[in-house]
């Protein structure tokens, strides 16, 4: 089956929903997810959304401390464009019906998180991603212009250099081939614009607080094809996750340091200020460290996030679905502190893009967690995600709209998937077994202390594994587990590449051989250009 479309979105976190909602009364929209059209890492953000809203505040103060978080690898031209995007951005999504939490005043309340000089960030309560999917997924399933396909995941790209053989300098995406998990049929979807949109990559580790749909889809396909990754060793561990046996890595938010809590051992002491000035409101990379360092010396599984000090009546109105579920799992913030861990949480690298979304595959764009923009650096500076996510998304849609009104070739004939002798897999397991080795794989070799030997120790796994998926690959037909895997090797492949390239600790990229951030030369990206290439 075919099916043509001006636009291709893929993802429905607030990236994908953004651009499609900004393009929608110009064109017709496909909009592809995995599961459930609400099953996104943006509905599980907490913290909020950061921009310059208050008086005390200005545009300066918040480069200056995502340039600071980032371990000055951000690129300053893009932190200006997006911080100071960032009151027209939250003014889009309060018209696409977002609710802010508002203070006693009735003015927006600001909150504060890890690195951030002011209370900036906006929030609805402690679920400020769930209101905002709300709200996106209402306006944007109200659009007559836009098709959802649920349930459906992308195989590959088409691009013109596969299809015609033409040049990779000249190359230009026509659309994605598309497996209906429901139906396990592959279909063609051309399009003249594609996004990918489809979030972070925190499945490649064993422990994360990213839903079970982050595989990193969009930077494995994008690569395939023949776009540059940037960054790709920066992922950021989210200090404060549950630690408990039966939680599935669930967070908990940094806006609760934001609002006073402290980082404590297990005999009560408090050991941030011993790593750094800010103490528990120290950018994240430090914070994550600190956890770490402080578990590994006295042999723990966890230390504790206390905020008993505050009015139990506060806790519950601020942190009302934190509060619930911890004590669902029977334990009370409001009378006893929070045992946590950290766990992967946000890749910072990704997709290499332009200022306006672009990848170097021409009308093929990268929004939200799967793009590489410049604004994070070696270090995203809490909430400023969300941001990137609905400033990208309007500038990737200005792009589209105005290439649009120019003169347009059409879009030529697409070739159906064809999967040969392809037959249906009779070992299930290998594909089980090989999703849970590379897992573990990065979580013991290529997490936060890293060091040459236990990078390439990952990468021999990674490489053996990779065989076993060509061969799998092309023998049986496709499902969304072994796409899923397949994807989650590449990332995981890149994510190693990139950390041997980097000579130097920098931001979330530590590494005991190099402990010391290179001063001698002005920061680098690392960048690996497309597979395809
Ligand atoms: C949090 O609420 O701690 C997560 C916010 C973020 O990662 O930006």
């Amino acid at each position: 089956m075919k099916i043509t479309s001006d636009f291709l979105v893929i993802g429905t976190g607030i990236a994908g929903l953004s651009y499609a909602l900004k393009v929608a009364d110009q064109g017709t929209v496909s909009l592809i997810t995995k599961r459930d059209i609400d099953v996104t890492a943006t509905q599980l953000a907490q913290g909020g959304i950061a921009t310059v809203y208050s008086d005390e505040d200005s545009f300066a103060d918040h480069v200056r401390d995502t340039m600071i978080a980032g371990a000055n690898l951000p690129h300053p031209d893009i932190v200006k464009l997006v911080v100071e995007s960032g009151p027209k951005a939250i003014a889009d999504l309060i018209d696409w019906g977002v609710h802010f939490s508002r203070n006693q005043d009735n003015q927006y309340d600001l909150t504060r998180e890890g690195g951030h000089s002011h209370r900036r960030i906006l929030h609805a309560k402690d679920a400020t991603g769930r209101e905002i999917e709300r709200a996106l997924v209402e306006a944007a399933s109200k659009h007559p212009n836009i098709t959802l396909y649920q349930y459906h995941i992308a195989v590959d790209l088409i691009t013109e250099s596969k299809l015609q053989k033409k040049p990779l300098a000249q190359n230009r995406c026509l659309g994605a081939y598309i497996l209906d998990i429901k139906k396990n049929e592959v279909y063609t979807f051309g399009a003249h614009f594609t996004v990918l949109a489809t979030g972070g990559a925190g499945k490649v580790y064993l422990y994360t607080c990213n839903p079970d749909i982050s595989t990193g889809d969009g930077v494995a396909i994008g690569w395939r094809a023949g776009a540059a990754v940037a960054n790709m060793e920066f992922m950021q561990f989210h200090p404060t996750t549950l630690y408990h046996p039966q939680a599935k890595s669930f967070l908990i938010s940094e806006s609760v340091r934001g609002e006073g809590a402290i980082l404590r051992r297990r005999d009560g002491y408090a050991f941030m200020p011993a790593y750094h000035h800010q103490k528990d409101l120290a950018p994240r990379d430090i914070v994550a460290r600190a956890i770490d360092n402080e578990m590994k010396k006295y042999g723990d599984d966890c230390v504790f996030l206390d905020i008993t000090h505050k009015s139990a009546d506060y806790i519950r109105d601020r942190f009302p679905m934190i509060y619930r579920t911890c004590l669902d799992y029977g334990i009370d913030m409001t009378k006893e502190p929070i045992p946590v861990v950290p766990a992967a949480h946000y890749l910072c690298g990704g997709l290499q893009v332009d200022k306006n979304g672009e990848t170097c595959i021409r009308n093929l764009f990268a929004i939200g967690e799967v793009a590489c923009t410049g604004l994070h650096g070696a270090n995203r500076l809490a909430s400023n995600s969300l941001l990137e996510g609905v400033v990208f998304a309007k500038l990737a849609a200005e792009t589209s709209l105005q290439r649009c009104s120019e003169n347009y070739p059409p879009l030529p004939a697409i070739e159906l998937w064809d999967s040969g002798s392809a037959t249906d897999s009779d070992e299930e397991v290998v594909v089980a077994h090989n999703w849970d080795e590379i897992r573990r794989a990065m979580w013991n070799y290529v997490g936060i202390v890293r060091s040459d030997k236990r990078l390439h120790r990952a990468m021999s796994r990674i490489n053996l594994i990779q065989e076993e998926i060509i061969e799998y690959y092309w023998n049986f037909h496709v499902t969304s587990d072994l796409i899923e895997l397949r994807n989650i090797t590449t990332v995981a492949e890149l994510i190693v590449r990139s950390a041997l390239l980097r000579k130097e600790s920098r931001g979330l990229h530590y590494t005991i051989d190099y402990p010391q951030t290179n001063t001698e030369q002005p920061p680098q990206d690392t960048v690996l250009s497309g597979a395809a290439n």
